[in-house]
């Protein structure tokens, strides 16, 4: 008589990793059961900070046995969105802050075989998925303001996994909804049951002396959270 739990899959951002021990910090959080390895590309344009580009996500893709989640965070995404297919994603998502032909480069990703997601800051309405909505593999919500790990949660976020899932079910859209920004062991059942089902987390499980265990302590918790089916 139960129904399926929805399954939730945890994404650990190598941002809060040892950049000079990437291989041994993948490992150690998918011998913690990660799903996807959540890989933040910053530009200093868009967001203030500087990450990596596609010769490291082609570095990462040769040890890594997950697949690799790539969120630009940069301006012009159309301009590397095939160097970052090449290089091994498997997902890629674009900020629709930057993006007013929105439509054509979900599209192209779409056509290089790899997962289209759209990203909005905390500032940015739901309403701006509303023509897209159908065309996406998934959506990600940012929970802080991008540029940086192990910032808090922003409260008003919950409420906007909750609109985004309307709005989906509205659309007949089956994304997926990803949350990313302050997420830890104190808020990964109400994001779940808000309708989340990638969780991104950066310093809850980097920061911790053991990523494997905390990764795998997430994801016993997010699965927890799943399969008691309760929606906020
Ligand atoms: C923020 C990045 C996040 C970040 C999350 O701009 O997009 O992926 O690594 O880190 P935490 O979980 O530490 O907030
Ligand atoms: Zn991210």
């Amino acid at each position: 008589m139960s129904t399926r739990p929805p399954t939730v899959w945890v994404a650990p951002s190598i941002l809060s990793a040892d950049f000079a021990a990437l291989g041994r910090d993948i490992s150690a959080v998918e011998r913690g059961g990660a799903d996807l390895i959540h890989v933040d590309v910053m530009d200093g344009h868009f967001v203030p900070n500087i990450t990596i580009g596609p010769p490291v996500v082609r570095a990462i893709k040769r040890i890594a046995t997950r697949p690799l989640d790539v969120h630009l965070m940069i301006e012009e995404p159309d301009r590397y969105i095939d160097d970052f297919a090449a290089a091994g994603a498997s997902m890629i998502s674009v900020h629709v802050e930057v993006l007013p032909h929105l439509h054509r480069t979900i599209a192209h990703i779409k056509t290089l075989g790899v997962k289209a997601g759209a990203v909005i800051n905390p500032s940015t309405p739901v309403s701006s998925l509303e023509e897209i909505a159908r065309e996406l593999d998934f959506v990600l919500v940012m929970s802080v303001n991008p540029g940086f790990g192990g910032q808090s949660f922003i409260p008003h976020s919950l409420d906007k996994v909750r609109r985004v899932r309307e709005l989906l079910m509205a659309t007949g859209s089956v994304a997926q909804i990803e949350i990313d920004g302050g997420i830890d062991a104190s808020n990964v059942a109400t994001v779940v049951a808000a309708g989340a089902t990638i969780l991104v987390a950066g310093h809850a499980i980097f920061g911790a002396s053991d990523p494997e265990g905390a990764t795998r302590s997430l994801r016993a918790a997010a699965n927890g959270a799943a399969a008691t089916g309760t929606r906020a």
